[in-house]
């Protein structure tokens, strides 16, 4: 018998691409240098932006994107549309047979998330979300040092983003100012699922939220000098409680010009994980960078990983070294192992709605008495194994 690796490799996972902006480039160098998946279509409201892209990452087809969901050598939707209309695409694909990826938030309210889960759960289909990051060297790697006991039992954690938005470098960044966008949609997705993967399930919220700026002015690209309305908070503090026991805090603003605080810090009871903000690797929006680590025993920071002399007991997170760069797209090719081998993905649907209920929670946490309770639980994803993946074209 076939092993999964062979499978899809005799096979590879077809995928149509919807959605072929800012984004997609990445996803598209990526996907194309793994044997494992075949992004055969690609698709968008502007099928000449589509046609650019499919020209310069070789796909074989543009479509647009009902003829996409129409597709029936089509298995997968790989979602990579605006926040606000991720659900309806995303529904759409389920509704007509098709695996999905998306990029995250899963969707912008909990009756839509919960409606992909239940659509694909009753039709046998896997549902995989954005961001796929954890699975990167730097965050395999912290999980090493953890599940290692390194650090101890864990007590806490602290997430910390200040920037001063998107406007100075994406070209289109109205949706970011728009319902489902904002920095905690936008970025809370990695540091939230960063901290499910490290530390497990979060059970109690509470957040406060501002906004600074009512308008704000594109910096760059054809439409420079534009101002776009700002109709949602761009300032967000909140609060956590694990599952565990553990407590968390976690400031994403679009409103502060520049922060030395770290972007990340994991508290032990016998030391500290800190994920440093270095250019050109910052926080949990990347795969990739270093992890430092001290520890009651020692008085200065160790780093890891150091390729010259990574410890022979990390293996396994030695394993994931290859994934030290930007490697988005990672969480679908798990997600076609998943498929093959009939389990479940470790960039789930599950664990993406776990993080937007999180999210929704801090947003309505002042109006609902200061703390939410958080319904949803999920699996914690595994570590990545030293089976995967093997696929380079
Ligand atoms: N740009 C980034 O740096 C970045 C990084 C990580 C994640 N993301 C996420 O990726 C997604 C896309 O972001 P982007 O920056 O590529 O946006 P973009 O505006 O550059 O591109 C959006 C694409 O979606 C298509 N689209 C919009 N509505 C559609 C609809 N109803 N049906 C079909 N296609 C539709 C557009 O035609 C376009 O091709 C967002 O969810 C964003 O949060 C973006």
């Amino acid at each position: 018998m076939l092993n999964s690796f062979e499978q899809l490799n005799s096979n590879p996972l077809c995928i149509g691409l919807i959605g072929t902006g800012r984004i997609s480039d990445i996803y598209l160098q990526n996907l194309s240098s793994f044997s494992e998946v075949n992004v055969k279509t690609c698709g968008s409201l502007n099928l000449e932006e589509s046609a650019d892209k499919a020209k310069q990452h070789d796909i074989a087809n543009v479509a647009t994107p009902d003829e996409i969901i129409a597709d029936n050598s089509i298995d997968c939707v790989l979602n990579l549309t605006l926040p606000a209309v991720h659900a309806e695409v995303s529904l759409a694909a389920l509704q007509a047979g098709k695996h999905v990826y998306s990029e995250k938030p899963l969707a912008t309210n909990l009756d839509d998330s919960k409606r992909i889960l239940d659509l694909a759960s009753s039709k046998g289909l896997i549902v995989g979300n954005a961001p796929d990051t954890f699975l990167g060297g730097r965050w395999q790697t912290a999980r090493k040092i953890i599940e290692d006991g390194v650090i101890g039992s864990v007590i806490g954690c602290m997430a910390h983003v200040g920037t001063h938005g998107v406007e100075r470098h994406h070209p289109n960044p109205d949706f970011y100012y728009k319902h489902g966008g904002g920095p905690l949609l936008d970025l809370g997705p990695y540091y939230l699922t960063v901290m499910v993967f490290l530390m497990g399930p979060i059970t109690r919220v509470s957040g406060m939220a501002s906004r600074s700026f009512d308008k704000r002015q594109i910096e760059n690209g054809a439409r420079h000098g534009e101002w776009m309305d700002v109709e949602v908070n761009t300032h967000s503090l909140s609060m956590f409680e694990f599952a565990s026991g553990a407590i968390g805090n976690m400031t994403m603003s679009f409103d502060i010009w520049d922060s030395e605080t770290p972007r990340f810090e994991i508290y032990g009871t016998d030391g500290t994980i800190c994920i440093p903000d270095l250019d050109p690797v910052h926080g949990a929006n990347v795969f990739e960078g270093p992890v430092w680590y001290r520890t009651r025993k020692t008085s200065r920071w160790e780093f890891q990983p150091r390729p010259t002399d990574r410890p022979k007991e990390w293996l396994v997170a030695e394993n994931t070294h290859n994934f030290n760069f930007n490697c988005r797209g990672l969480g679908l090719l798990e997600m076609a192992y998943a498929i093959t081998e009939k389990r479940a993905p470790r960039a789930s649907g599950e664990l993406a709605h776990h993080v937007l209920e999180v999210m929704l929670g801090i947003e309505s946490a002042p109006d609902k008495g200061g703390f939410v309770d958080i319904e949803s639980r999920c699996d914690i994803p595994n570590i990545l194994d030293e089976r995967f993946p093997k696929g380079k074209k």
